[in-house]
């Protein structure tokens, strides 16, 4: 049965690059766990875009002294390239900063405010009597109420972990203006979610999803908000830069829907775009309005509050008044199944910072390594349970020692094998004996027996979103073909009997030919070579392309990908006597003079 997939990865902020981190965090699981799902026939959409509003983009934007526009498309086009380069296949990849998402979020506001759930309230807001502004609460850094440490932003403490009450900062300073900055605090009117309202259904919603979300998903958020409860909050921001919220009375046009209650409603308008720019405009419905959809976050440690809690609030809130402003039908939205949301990835022990160049850069990367060597140290490494460390040394000995050695060695060296000794062939029938004599032997079978389990072992880790551990399934199998290579030797056996060499050689490259299938989702660039080394006519994976759409905004570009139909992942099916194509080696290995060299480009 085929299934409607929506994986949902978080929105990157447009105001620094992508680094390893980000990768390991979000994208590339999402872009794993989608191209899996594409390989067993599941109709896929992988969506986000860059988060183009809030504080970090007009801050970054004022520090260059450069437009916000001009700073966040920047950032867009290079995100845009990143993930062409290493293979994050999103069918959009789209900006919040579009015509559609901002009717979309209009839309969802107008909704909730239907549905009773939105208030207004004036309450104090820290303001720069030196900038003439109110100051967003990122821009305000002081001592942290809850854990005493200096350097807290005003609306989170990365020591502590806490959302903060902004206005309960300590010693408040402006990040513009520096120490000598005095902020006060003035009264301004927002609109508030009134979360409280729609705990007893987060709640429920999250008890319900329990049982197979992580761990630390739910400790983050069930057991706090059973700790804590959920309280109203500002959805509306004193801003230039972003969605007008969408009242008429005076007073409001200087003021813009809150960045967080807005980005995570661009889960809902990407697909809505997508299905306009793909020419079906209601296809969006199969991912929304279908029950049986599964909807999948990727996203990092720090956004889980947003995703289990206010994002599901404001769609619960929402019901099926969406559906009824959006489309005149009253339809309810169906709400995320999973958030498995990943912990932090460090770089050589020291938490991953950008503005100290503490950080390996993915386009950065890209110029001196393979995308799939960087996916497979990403993936083995992937912090799923807990944080993990970019180490430069275990980057190449993995490199070395397990895609090389393992993985790499083994698909090239008998595929080399073979196109040598059965010119260019996989060995025929007659090659290995005879139609009549029973070309396989015992342990020929038992080793594709082995190798045909992979798609459940591998598949259910796969399905359950525990990566690393299907890449290290996977990667085991690898080991028995070798295993069985080395007890069989085909290399010496062809100069005794080559029938028995092409029995042992025609059963390892229906064995790599299903294990190609199973590496696909986390090494695309190498497998779909493999593939093509074995000679189908049809590729493993589609084609990533760019367009730009026009809308009353201007224009913005968006990545696409298009997709290969039919069900790949099932045992390979190799027929004896398939011509191949030349092969070649699918891996480099690394010197280890990297690791110095890589090292020292840390922290310059
Ligand atoms: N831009 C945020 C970050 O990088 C994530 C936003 S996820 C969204 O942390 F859902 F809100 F869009
Ligand atoms: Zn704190």
């Amino acid at each position: 049965m085929t299934e409607n997939i929506l994986i949902a990865v978080a929105w990157p902020y447009a105001n620094a690059e992508i680094h390893v981190g980000n990768l390991t965090g979000s994208h590339l699981p999402g872009d794993i766990a989608a191209r899996y799902h594409r390989l067993k026939g599941n109709k896929v959409l992988m969506i986000t875009g860059t988060d183009s509003h809030g504080t970090p983009v007009t801050m970054s934007a004022d520090k260059l002294g450069k437009p916000v526009e001009e700073v966040y498309k920047s950032y867009h086009e290079g995100f845009i390239e990143l993930f062409q380069q290493i293979g994050i296949t999103y069918d959009l990849f789209t900006t919040t900063h579009s015509e559609n998402h901002f009717k979309v979020s209009q839309t969802i506001f107008l909704a909730l405010e239907k549905n009773g759930f939105l208030f207004k309230k004036t309450e104090p807001q820290w303001f720069s009597p030196g900038l003439k502004r109110f100051l967003p609460d990122r821009y305000i850094e002081g001592t942290c109420y809850i854990c005493n440490t200096e350097g807290a932003r005003s609306d989170q403490c990365d020591t502590c972990g806490n959302v903060l009450d902004p206005t309960k900062l300590i010693n408040p300073k402006s990040k513009v203006e520096g120490d000598t900055s005095s902020p006060e605090l003035r009264d301004t009117e927002h609109y508030f979610i009134d979360l409280s309202k729609l705990e007893p259904d987060v709640k429920k919603y999250l008890q319900d999803r329990s049982s197979y979300m992580r761990d630390t998903v739910i400790g983050e958020s069930l057991r706090k908000v059973e700790a804590e409860g959920l309280k109203p909050r500002a959805i509306t921001r004193d801003l230039d830069w972003g969605i007008p919220v969408p009242v008429s009375e005076a007073g409001w046009e200087t003021k813009k829907l809150y960045v967080w209650f807005e980005a995570v409603i661009g889960y809902l308008s990407a697909p809505i775009e997508w299905a306009q720019i793909s020419g079906q405009k209601d296809a969006w419905r199969d991912w929304w309005t279908n029950p049986k959809a599964k909807q999948y976050h990727f996203i990092g440690k720090d956004n889980i509050f947003f995703h289990t809690s206010l994002w599901p609030a404001e769609l619960m809130g929402v019901g099926s008044a969406f559906m009824e402003i959006f489309a005149g039908e009253e339809i309810p939205l169906i709400l995320p199944y999973d958030v498995p949301a990943n912990q932090f990835m460090n770089l050589e022990g020291k938490k991953i910072s950008g503005s100290r160049n503490w950080a390996v850069w993915g386009r950065d990367a890209l110029t001196r390594f393979d995308p799939d060597a960087l996916r497979y140290y990403l993936t083995v490494n992937m912090p799923e349970s807990k944080d993990s460390d970019w180490d430069w040394a275990e980057f190449v000995a993995r490199n070395n020692n397990e895609l090389v050695a393992t993985w790499g060695n083994l698909a090239n060296r008998v595929l080399a094998f073979c196109y040598k000794n059965w010119d260019g062939h996989v060995p025929s029938l007659e090659d290995m004996g005879g139609a009549e004599t029973a070309p396989l032997r015992d342990a020929d079978i038992e080793l594709l027996k082995t190798i045909e389990n992979g798609f459940n072992t591998v598949g259910t880790e796969l399905e359950a979103v525990r990566l690393r551990s299907a890449l290290g399934e996977a990667m085991k199998l690898a080991t028995v073909v070798n295993q069985y290579l080395d007890v069989n030797a085909p290399w010496s056996a062809i100069k005794v009997d080559k029938a028995e060499a092409g029995k042992t050689i025609y059963t390892a490259l229906k064995a790599i030919d299903s294990l190609k299938v199973m590496f696909a989702p986390f090494l695309p660039f190498t497998c779909e070579k493999l593939h093509g080394f074995f000679n189908y006519e049809t590729p493993l994976f589609g084609e990533q392309y760019t367009e730009t759409v026009k809308d009353s905004l201007g224009e913005h570009t968006v990545l696409r990908y298009k997709p290969v139909e039919g069900l790949q992942w099932k045992p390979s099916e190799l027929q004896p006597g398939k011509k191949l194509n030349q092969p070649g080696p699918l891996f480099k290995k690394l010197e280890n003079e990297v690791i110095d060299v890589e090292r020292g480009r840390l922290g310059k």
